[in-house]
């Protein structure tokens, strides 16, 4: 069977009404990222961390798959499909989709704060202080936060190099080391990418660029990438 490697972003989600991060105002949902997304702002005010991460979560986990998560799912019928995605949702899953990994981290799980390989399911909506994990420190979210190392990405790269067709949907590729992923892409992997403001140059034949949105484009070329391979 041939393998197709999904990268995706917060674009993919877009469409189940979930924000994406580079809005306009260059804020995320009213914070400033520094405020919510660091160990400083960790360190300095842990419960307003919290907070907006419970909120993120609530948000989440009313939110639907779209078009674009369960044609991604249709695709395992004719392709080892496996998913690299850099949200913290689990909308890829909940869509149908068996091979899911996280390159940032996922809102329904926490962690140790002192070590990151102690991490639990969140069962409940809220994280709350005073929760602690074994070692008796705080849990924090299992969020990868600005500043921090992406240790996912050394599993994510030798996937990336097995790869006979990549697809990239909905991501800025402004953020390292994800964005770098498609580097390690085999030269005769086919690349799609489907994003209204799409940054890839299709300056060679390898590369399809679609200017749509998710839900619309990504239903089509899975039903084309199964006409093509039964
Ligand atoms: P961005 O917010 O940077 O980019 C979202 C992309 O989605 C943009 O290129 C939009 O054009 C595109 N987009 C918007 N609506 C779309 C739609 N309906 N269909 C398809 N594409 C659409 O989000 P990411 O690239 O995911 O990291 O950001 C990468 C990382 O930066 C995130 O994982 C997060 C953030 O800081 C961490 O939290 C560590």
């Amino acid at each position: 069977m041939k393998k197709i490697v999904v990268l995706t972003g917060a674009g993919i989600s877009a469409e189940s009404g979930i924000k994406t991060f580079r809005g306009s105002d260059g804020l995320w949902e009213n914070h400033k990222v520094t405020d919510v997304a660091t160990p400083e702002a960790w360190q300095r005010d842990p419960e307003l961390v919290l907070r907006f991460y419970n909120e993120r979560r609530k948000q989440i986990r009313q939110a639907q798959p779209n078009k674009a998560h369960t044609a991604l799912a249709l695709l395992e019928k004719a392709f080892n499909v496996q998913i690299i995605t850099q949200n913290i949702d689990d909308l890829h899953e909940r869509g149908g989709s068996s091979q899911v990994m996280h390159l940032h981290g996922e809102i329904n799980q926490s962690r140790s704060s002192i070590d990151e390989n102690l991490v639990y399911n969140i069962v409940d909506i809220d994280m709350k202080m005073g929760e602690l994990c074994e070692l008796k420190t705080q849990l924090r979210p299992n969020i990868v936060w600005f500043g921090e190392e992406v240790p996912m990405i050394e599993q994510a790269i030798p996937l990336m190099c097995s790869a006979d067709i990549v697809m990239v949907i909905g991501t800025s590729l402004q953020v390292y080391p994800a964005a770098g992923l498609l580097d390690f892409s085999p030269s005769h992997a086919q690349i799609y990418s489907i994003d209204p403001k799409s940054v890839i140059n299709s300056y060679d034949n390898r590369f399809t660029v679609i200017k749509q949105n998710a839900g619309e484009a990504v239903p089509q070329l899975v039903k084309k990438l199964i006409e093509m391979n039964p």
